[in-house]
C-alpha cells in the first residue's frame, strides 16, 4: 500500500513528486500548531516540514507507532529532536549544499547593506532629508582592507570567505566549535573565539544552533568586540541574547548589525529591533533564490521517498 505523508503547508515546492508515490495530507494554512502537527501525523509514515515546525519529544511520542521519516526543507535541524529520532530509528532528510551559494550571497548583501547603510540612506530620501550631496553624510566602513571574522566556518562560511576574497579584505579569520581543521582555499586563519571577537571589523555568524552556540553572543561578548564592529547573523536567532544585542546597538558598544534571523520569527513591525537605525533586519530569506528554494523542495521530497524505501537519501542528517 502507498505510504502516508503529512505535509505542513500547501506551498512547498516539490510536493508533486510525493503525490505520484504516496498519499499525502496537506495542512490547510501556513503554520500548524503542535496539536495540529500531532493530529496531522496520526497514522503517517513521514512528514514534510520546515524550520517553522518543531518536532519535539511530545510530537515524537504521539506518533511513535507510525513515523519513520522526517524531511525538512532546511539545512538547520535545530527544530528537530534529532537525537531522539536516531534512538527510535526515524531517519531525517535535510537540504545542505543546495543552498550554500544563495545563503553566502545573502550574507554579502547584508554585509554591504549594513556597512554602507543602504536602508538608512533610502529612508533618508523617503523622509525628504536628501538636501544635497554632502561629503561625510551616510559614510560607513568599507570591506576593503577589513578584518572579517567568521563564526562557524562550515560550507557556507567558507563560501562567504571565497566571495570576500574578491572584495580584497585584509584578513579572514574564523573560529568553530567542532574539532578538526577544515581545508580552505582562501588562506583564512583559525583563531580562538576571544581573538575573533577582539579582531573582527565584521563578525559574521554562520554556525548551527546547538548547546554550544545557544546564546553565545551576549553582553560580555559584545563588550569584547570593537566599537566599530559590524555584527552579521545568518544562522539562528537563538545564538544571540537579543536584548543584549539591542542594548549594545543602542549604547554603541558595537556599530551596527545585519540580521536575517531573529527571536522570535516572525517579528512584528513594532519590535524594538526595527526601531534601531543601525540595524538591518530581513525576514529569514537567506536561501531564497528561485533555484535554491526549488531544489531544496525537490530534494526534501526525494529524501522522504528514498527514506521510506529504505534507500540512501540525497542528504541525510547523521548528527
Ligand atoms: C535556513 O535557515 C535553513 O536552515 O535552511
Ligand atoms: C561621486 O559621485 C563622485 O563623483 O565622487
Amino acid at each position: 500500500s502507498r505510504p502516508k505523508i503529512f505535509v505542513t503547508r500547501d506551498d512547498f515546492p516539490g510536493i508533486e513528486l510525493l503525490k505520484e508515490k504516496a498519499e499525502i495530507e496537506v495542512f490547510k494554512g501556513t503554520q500548524p500548531s503542535k496539536d495540529e502537527i500531532i493530529a496531522g501525523l496520526k497514522g503517517k509514515q513521514a512528514i514534510y516540514c520546515s524550520l517553522n515546525d518543531r518536532i519535539d519529544k511530545d510530537v515524537l511520542d504521539a506518533c511513535k507507532d507510525s513515523l519513520k521519516v522526517i524531511g525538512t526543507m532546511s539545512v538547520g535541524v535545530d527544530h528537530l529532536a534529532w537525537r531522539l529520532c536516531f534512538e527510535r530509528g526515524i531517519r531525517i532528510g535535510y537540504t545542505p549544499i543546495i543552498l550554500t551559494e544563495a545563503v553566502a550571497e545573502l550574507t554579502m548583501a547584508l554585509l554591504l547593506a549594513t556597512s554602507r547603510r543602504l536602508f538608512e540612506a533610502h529612508n533618508e530620501i523617503l523622509q525628504n532629508r536628501w538636501s544635497s550631496w554632502s561629503p561625510m553624510w551616510m559614510c560607513g566602513p568599507g570591506l576593503h582592507e577589513a578584518t572579517v571574522g567568521i563564526f562557524g566556518f562550515g560550507r557556507i562560511g567558507q563560501e562567504v570567505a571565497r566571495k570576500l576574497k574578491a572584495f580584497r579584505v585584509k584578513k579572514i579569520i574564523y573560529s568553530r566549535f567542532s574539532p578538526g581543521e577544515i581545508e580552505n582555499d582562501v588562506g583564512a586563519i583559525k583563531v580562538d573565539a576571544d581573538e575573533l571577537l577582539k579582531e573582527s571589523d565584521f563578525l559574521i555568524v554562520l554556525c548551527s544552533l546547538n548547546e554550544n552556540t545557544q546564546h553565545f553572543f551576549n553582553k560580555d561578548r559584545f563588550a569584547q568586540m570593537k566599537p566599530s564592529a559590524i555584527f552579521i547573523n545568518v544562522s539562528r536567532g537563538g545564538v544571540v541574547v537579543q536584548d543584549d544585542l539591542i542594548d549594545a546597538l543602542k549604547r554603541n558598544v558595537i556599530k551596527a548589525a545585519g540580521l536575517d534571523v531573529t527571536t522570535p520569527e516572525p517579528l512584528k513591525a513594532d519590535h524594538p529591533l526595527l526601531a534601531l537605525p543601525n540595524c538591518v533586519v530581513i525576514p529569514h530569506i537567506g536561501s531564497a533564490t528561485y533555484k535554491s528554494r526549488n531544489e531544496m523542495g525537490e530534494a526534501t521530497s526525494q529524501n522522504i521517498l528514498l527514506g521510506l524505501e529504505g534507500k540512501p537519501m540525497i542528504h541525510e542528517w547523521k548528527g
